[in-house]
């Protein structure tokens, strides 16, 4: 799947479960492409929030877009199929998580789906140099996962910057994400630096208007792209 980047992803762990349809909708009515759903199982992350089933529903209410699902969770290779069996297209993995990390990014795709890997705050870029050139997607998490609403750590920015430079070195095309805290007042800097996924929950859902909050981190992203980082 092509995508114009940068791209926003909404995460609907910000979204009012209640309305979740018209949510959705208000983004994908509005050119969002790309969902994120936040999968926490309440033992990697001190908070549980939902699972394949929540994901086959966001299947069912937007057949189109791009589902990118993001398992905070201990053993996540229990789960892959499940996952992938509810509509996933990435699935993405931590790197604290996984032990046998080459396999496990091998069964996500064995699944039919896209790879991610995904650092927390205090885990060093250079840990990921043996597996990057078999992932599609590397994810900076930008806040201690577990929780949307939180303040964006601005130590991220060096991270994404050692991680743009290795892209570059290893002559690599996969994409960087980065999750927690995003929203206007950073987003230019997130993509001069080398951002192509801005996970937005709250700054997206808790807004009064979805749809103005998405034009303006938007445009607050694309004009990161013309930037010297
Ligand atoms: C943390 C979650 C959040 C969420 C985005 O575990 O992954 O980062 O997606 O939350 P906001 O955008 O509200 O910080
Ligand atoms: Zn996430």
């Amino acid at each position: 799947m092509n995508f114009n980047l940068p791209v926003l992803a909404p995460s609907i762990l910000a979204a009012d479960f209640s309305r979740l349809g018209d949510q959705i909708s208000e983004c994908t009515d509005h050119g969002i492409q790309w969902i994120h759903c936040d999968i926490m199982d309440g033992h990697f992350v001190p908070n549980i929030s939902f699972g394949p089933g929540m994901v086959k529903t966001v299947r069912s209410l937007t057949p189109e877009a791009f589902l990118d699902v993001h398992l905070m969770m201990e053993n996540p290779d229990l789960f892959i199929d499940d996952f992938a069996d509810a509509g996933a297209d990435l699935i993405s993995v931590h790197y604290e998580t996984c032990p046998h990390l080459h396999r496990t990014i091998q069964n996500i795709k064995e699944n039919g789906c896209m790879t991610g890997v995904v650092i927390n705050p205090a885990t060093s870029v250079d840990l990921l140099v043996p597996i990057l050139v078999d992932v599609d997607l590397v994810l900076i998490m930008t806040v201690n996962p577990g929780f949307g609403g939180q303040a964006f750590i601005e130590s991220s920015y060096d991270k994404i910057v050692q991680l743009t430079a290795l892209r570059d070195q290893l002559q690599l095309s996969f994409l960087i994400e980065v999750d927690g805290g995003v929203g206007t007042k950073n987003a230019k800097k997130l993509v001069s630096k080398g951002v192509d996924v801005l996970v937005a929950g709250s700054s997206v859902f808790k807004a009064d208007n979805i749809p103005n909050a998405i034009t303006t981190l938007e445009k607050a992203a694309r004009s990161g792209s013309n930037t010297v980082a």
